[in-house]
């Protein structure tokens, strides 16, 4: 069964006079690693914005663990492209916000769970911090940490790493992948790096020239656990200039 499911979706912004997103359908399957590429403003992150409900679609269905989420906003993990952590907060209390929001934790049950949280993507200590003392890289996974911490078994990560320096990057992704081991969470990925989108997912979904009907899947020929090793495998270098090859022919349409 999947766990998410588009039907015939289509969705128009109201200053535009046409549907940006026209009969759209796809299935995620349960724990599937997802990387979604496609040039920009091919409507990936209104993807996002849809499936977590914060836009409706005009017409046809968006389904979740077999259900219609019509009316339901914020249910996944959503990490938007911008990390999102509020400054007037500490980072604890940045964690603490879903918990928050979904109520029925105690204010120590709620520090606990943040503290595990935040041991759990190596920033043990770090609960008083404001955002602006952590670096970069320590933002994304207090940022990754929170949306974890939504308890929601589909997580959308927009461009979680594009403003990261290369070596941070390349260590948040091998980090990614242990999460994805652990936790086994559904994630759905956009990214504009095409090695990226190929060592972290099982397969690519490339979001194509409008008007499509669906996304294309690409299956990603390399087994878990992975090192990036795997990246110079023939297999994956020919993967790798496909896409991008693919790519630069939208750019150019
Ligand atoms: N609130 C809005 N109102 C009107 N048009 C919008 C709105 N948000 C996005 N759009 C338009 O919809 C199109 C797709 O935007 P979207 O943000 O989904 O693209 P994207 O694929 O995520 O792009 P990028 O890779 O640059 O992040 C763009 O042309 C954009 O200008
Ligand atoms: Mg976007």
């Amino acid at each position: 069964m999947s766990l998410l499911q588009f039907e015939r979706v289509s969705y128009q912004y109201d200053s535009e006079d046409y549907n940006i997103i026209d009969e759209l359908s796809f299935s995620v399957k349960p724990g599937a690693f997802h990387a979604i590429i496609g040039v920009s403003k091919r409507k990936k992150s209104t993807i996002f914005r849809l499936i977590n409900g914060l836009l409706t679609p005009k017409v046809g269905e968006i389904q979740v663990g077999g259900r219609t989420i019509a009316g339901q906003k914020n249910y996944c993990g959503y990490m938007p492209q911008k990390d999102m952590l509020f400054p007037w907060r500490t980072v604890g209390e940045n964690l603490a916000l879903p918990l928050e929001i979904k109520g029925g934790f105690s204010k120590a049950e709620r520090r606990e769970m943040v503290r595990s949280a935040l041991a759990d993507v190596g920033l043990f200590g770090c609960e008083e911090k404001r955002p602006e003392e952590l670096s970069g890289g320590m933002r994304q996974r207090a940022a990754f940490a929170r949306t974890m911490l939504t308890g929601s078994e589909l997580l959308l990560l927009d461009e979680p790493f594009s403003a990261l320096d290369f070596l941070t990057r390349i260590s948040m992704q091998e980090w990614l992948l242990m999460q994805h081991q652990k936790h086994k969470k559904t994630i759905l990925f956009i990214t504009h790096d095409v090695e990226e989108a190929i060592f972290l997912s099982d397969s690519v979904l490339a979001v194509t020239s409008t008007p499509s009907r669906t996304l294309s899947e690409i299956k990603v020929p390399a087994e878990h656990p992975r090192t990036r090793e795997c990246l110079t495998r023939p297999e994956m270098v020919m993967l790798r200039e496909k896409l991008i090859d693919m790519l630069r022919k939208q750019v150019m349409s």
